[in-house]
């Protein structure tokens, strides 16, 4: 089977739509009004259920202070988890209520539950400039399902919304795509503003030479990815587990290293597209192996057509940080998904490190560099180095989705 270039979608009308003539938090006037923002506070948690980033809670601020600064009565409303429609008192919004209120020094209601009258009533009781948050939207199986009547009462708590959850933005939920049905006017927040103008021009009007990095464990995350950043980049660097599905299509051994072995064919396949179209598609010449994936394994550096067999391929070698670094530092706008090897463990941590330090030196130089969210975001951060970096995503799925050119319901829902 071949797969054809989807060269179609290189420009993607929908997003520019998204990207460029959405309504946002700037035209309108928030005085006096209920406003209810969804917002992605969907943020890691410790065993104690303390909050390990409040990245997601910070980047939302923008938008908040527009609101309660211009008068407007803010009421926030958010996932946690994945609660499957059931109340987990682990998975309480409360936390982040807590932590809201310090960034902001303000008080921050807490409210019970996200819909019913009890809540009605507290939204009702809201004076100009306050702020509450609903409890966790997922606690109700409605919101997933994105039922109409769900959404419906929602939107009679406010009279203005604002998405400003782009972590969620790919997500079809009622407090997301439904809602807009019932309240107008539906406008996005500067958080996805801002996601749309770093995302949306790297994709539709990068400065060149245009570098996608792509890692990860598995091609079947990422073919989207590839195939709509084909037509667009002037250079792609594969690393992390993906490679070694590449390798065996090309008849390497590949010893204990993860292959999907269903996607061999695609994998030659890309290979093969990426061949006839001229595309710079980069693989790794070295790899850091180990007998299994733990920190105390003792560790061997080898070439990619020399894995031995009782061995697996867990990081990208030094020669490979040392092209890849290159090809780096000469590209001027540089997107990043996935990370290159299993960075959690210490010992297959240096590839992954290596790349976010030769981001963050492109960045210094001039070049543009956006991280799209989930582990390589981790990654920079454990780093020390995401000040260093242009824009780090706060969508995990949804900047992969964007980056696939895939339509994000939340935004298109939203007023033009
Ligand atoms: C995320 O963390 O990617 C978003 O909050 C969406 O969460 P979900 O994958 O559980 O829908």
């Amino acid at each position: 089977m071949y797969i054809p270039f989807r060269k179609e979608l290189t420009v993607n009308t929908t997003l520019k739509k998204g990207a460029m003539h959405k309504k946002t938090l700037s035209d309108i006037t928030c005085k006096g009004s209920r406003v209810l923002m969804r917002v992605d506070f969907n943020v890691p948690l410790d065993d104690q259920g303390n909050i390990t980033s409040d990245k997601r809670i910070v980047e939302a601020l923008p938008s908040i202070r527009k609101v309660t600064e211009s008068g407007g009565r803010l009421i926030l409303m958010s996932h946690l988890g994945r609660p499957k429609g059931k109340v987990v008192p682990e998975l309480s919004l409360s936390p982040v209520a807590g932590r809201l209120s310090e960034l902001l020094d303000t008080k921050v209601v807490m409210a019970e539950d996200c819909i019913g009258t009890g809540v009605m009533q507290q939204a009702l009781a809201l004076q100009d400039g306050d702020i509450m948050l609903l409890e966790n939207l997922r606690f109700h199986p409605e919101e997933e399902k994105n039922d109409p009547e769900f959404a419906r009462e929602l939107a009679s708590l406010g009279e203005i919304y604002v998405n400003d959850a782009f972590g969620t933005a790919h997500r079809a939920h009622a407090s997301t795509e439904g809602i807009c049905r019932f309240v107008q006017p539906s406008v996005a927040g500067f958080l996805i503003e801002k996601e749309l103008k770093y995302l949306g021009r790297a994709l539709h009007d990068p400065e060149r030479p245009f570098l996608a990095i792509l890692g990860g464990a598995k091609i079947s995350g990422k073919i989207d990815v590839l195939e709509n950043l084909f037509g667009k980049v002037d250079a792609v660097l594969v690393g992390g587990a993906m490679i070694f599905t590449f390798f065996r299509a090309m008849g390497y051994e590949t010893g204990k290293s993860l292959v999907e072995e269903d996607k061999v064919e695609l994998a030659s396949e890309l290979l093969e597209t990426a061949r006839k179209n001229n595309l710079r598609m980069l693989l790794p010449e070295d790899v850091v192996a180990a007998p299994e994936l733990a920190a105390t394994a003792e560790t061997r550096t080898v070439a990619v057509t020399d894995i031995p067999g009782d061995m697996m391929g867990l990081d990208i070698g030094p020669k490979t940080i040392d092209s890849y670094s290159r090809e780096i530092l000469q590209a001027k706008t540089i997107v990043w998904n996935g990370p290159m090897g299993a960075f959690e463990v210490e010992p297959f941590a240096e590839g992954t490190i290596a790349i976010a330090r030769a981001l963050a030196d492109a960045t210094a130089k001039g070049s543009i560099s956006i991280v799209g969210g989930g582990d390589s975001a981790a990654a920079v951060t454990k780093a020390g180095l995401a000040q260093g970096i242009t824009h780090i995503s706060t969508g995990g799925g949804a900047s992969l989705e964007f980056l696939e050119g895939k339509e994000l319901p939340g935004i298109s829902a939203l007023n033009d």
